[in-house]
């Protein structure tokens, strides 16, 4: 075995690792991604080895300077990624080793790759947490500036997709921040069991040197150490947690994808999705599509996908740490770059939808979307809400069979149904009566939406 195909794990061996197997099981690839992690970690844990004694201020000192100098070679490109050195980890150490000498190898004292890589996945996410959150707010202010803007709009209410209320497309918008605002809360609660220091649990048992676990928690702004040394490198639950609430999101995601695919089209002809979030047909010269929307819709499947997998990754493991768990990873990497670029592009899209109100208003205006209203106004004149049901329901087969909606209706002819039926029945049957009435908490009148939109603002600081 040449000097320079030594393993730092190699004293054991004899033979050299089969070049496949090196291949098969390195995750420098992947996992050199974590870098800035990894030496964060380092660096904490190593001040807290000259806390307690482990290392002396001086070894401490050159082991930080040198991990410093290795973060500003990788941020210049200028560092050598060795599939022969497995991971992250032991890339780093090596090269701290050339850089420094033997002193680097000390950095190693009282920990494993075990605990160190469980450390380094939970302050990443952590941070890409807290990126998450903030790109959230961003379309939250998107959401809430289109439903300010809209507030008055009218479209047609769906249930089944069919036509069946009116209701303003600000309050439609609404629909979406509380969803998203749900989504943003899952996340800051997922946040509270990421942050919490595996470190000190070393390769499973903890360690016999006299660490300070709180220390290193503060230097690395972790809230707490974990109780447990074989849970502390064993479990992936945070991660799962997370990619579970990013399914969530993706499959929020995918319905308001959906909606603007379908109202993109020249069926529905509502919105208008700027030209910069759309591609054309190389065939057909007229289309334009609704491209993002579809992708984010299609997406939610790699994120359900990669649950799935760390899901089944972490079932039936034995404690503790088993190699199985380097495949943690990818799944999680893949989770958060969807999510991040998909919020992101969705906040875009948001600023520049334009909205057609006639459009919205005529499709409102079929369909017999204000029935309820009528049947709501002869109960407010006495009668029983199932005789009014069956009231509107034979107006509205008149209406059908006359090929006419309700407002078109004359006075005489809607008496036909019931005699309480008096002029003052048209405010009723009008869309922006119908919106307007439901003025309640929660309801989509325009008054309400602004207030919503208020509270929302207040709540989050927008
Ligand atoms: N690359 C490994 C991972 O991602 C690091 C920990 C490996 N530990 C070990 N004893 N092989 O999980």
């Amino acid at each position: 075995m040449s000097e320079q195909d030594k393993k730092p794990w190699g004293g054991r061996f004899t033979a050299a690792t089969n070049e496949f197997v090196e291949t098969y099981t390195a995750s420098v690839g992947f996992d050199k991604r974590l870098y800035r992690h990894d030496i964060n970690g380092s660096i904490a844990h190593a001040t807290m080895l000259a806390k307690v004694g482990v290392l002396t201020e001086a070894e401490c000192k050159t082991i930080v300077n040198g991990l410093k100098d290795i973060l500003a070679d990788i941020e210049r490109g200028d560092f050598a990624w060795s599939v022969s050195l497995e991971d992250v980890h032991m890339n780093i150490e090596a090269r701290l080793t050339e850089r420094v000498g033997a002193v680097g190898k000390k950095l190693h004292t009282g920990r494993s790759r075990n605990d160190q890589v469980a450390t380094d996945i939970r302050l990443y996410l952590r941070e890409e947490i807290d990126a998450l959150c903030e790109g959230l707010l961003a379309m939250q202010a998107a959401l809430l500036n289109l439903a300010e803007r809209e507030a008055e709009t009218i479209m047609p209410g769906f249930t089944h997709l069919q036509t069946a209320q009116p209701v303003t497309f600000g309050h439609h918008m609404m629909a979406w921040f509380e969803m998203i605002e749900r989504d943003r809360q899952r996340f800051i609660d997922a946040r509270k069991r990421t942050n919490i220091l595996p470190l000190g649990a070393a390769a499973l048992a903890g360690t016999s040197y006299p660490i300070d676990r709180a220390y290193t928690a503060e230097l690395l702004g972790f809230d707490s150490v974990a109780e447990n040394s074989l849970d502390a490198v064993s479990d992936r639950d945070f991660a799962i947690e997370f990619t579970a609430d990013a399914a969530i999101l993706m499959m929020h995601l995918s319905r308001f994808s959906e909606e603007l695919v379908l109202w993109s089209s020249a069926q529905f002809n509502f919105v208008d999705l700027g030209d910069s979030f759309c591609t054309g047909s190389s065939i057909m010269p007229q289309k334009k599509n609704p491209d993002v929307p579809e992708l984010v819709r299609g997406k939610s499947g790699r994120v359900y996908g990669n649950l799935t997998a760390l899901l089944t990754l972490m079932k039936s493991q034995p404690l503790a740490y088993n190699k199985d768990n380097q495949e943690d990873k990818e799944p999680l990497f893949d989770t958060v770059d969807t999510l991040l670029a998909s919020v992101h592009l969705y906040t875009e899209m948001l600023a520049d939808i334009q909205v057609n109100k006639k459009s919205m208003y005529e499709a409102a205006a079929r369909g017999f979307s204000t029935a309820t209203d009528l049947a709501d106004y002869l109960v407010r004149k006495g009668v029983a809400f199932r005789d009014a049901h069956e009231v509107v329901g034979l107006s509205v087969r008149f209406c059908i069979d006359n090929n006419k909606d309700l407002p078109d209706c004359s006075l005489a002819e809607l008496q036909q149904f019931s005699k309480v039926i008096e002029d003052d029945v048209y405010a009723v049957l009008t869309l922006e009566g119908s919106v307007s009435a439901r003025n309640h908490i929660g309801g989509t009148a325009p008054e309400q939406v602004r207030a919503a939109i208020g509270r929302a603002r207040a709540r989050l600081g927008l």
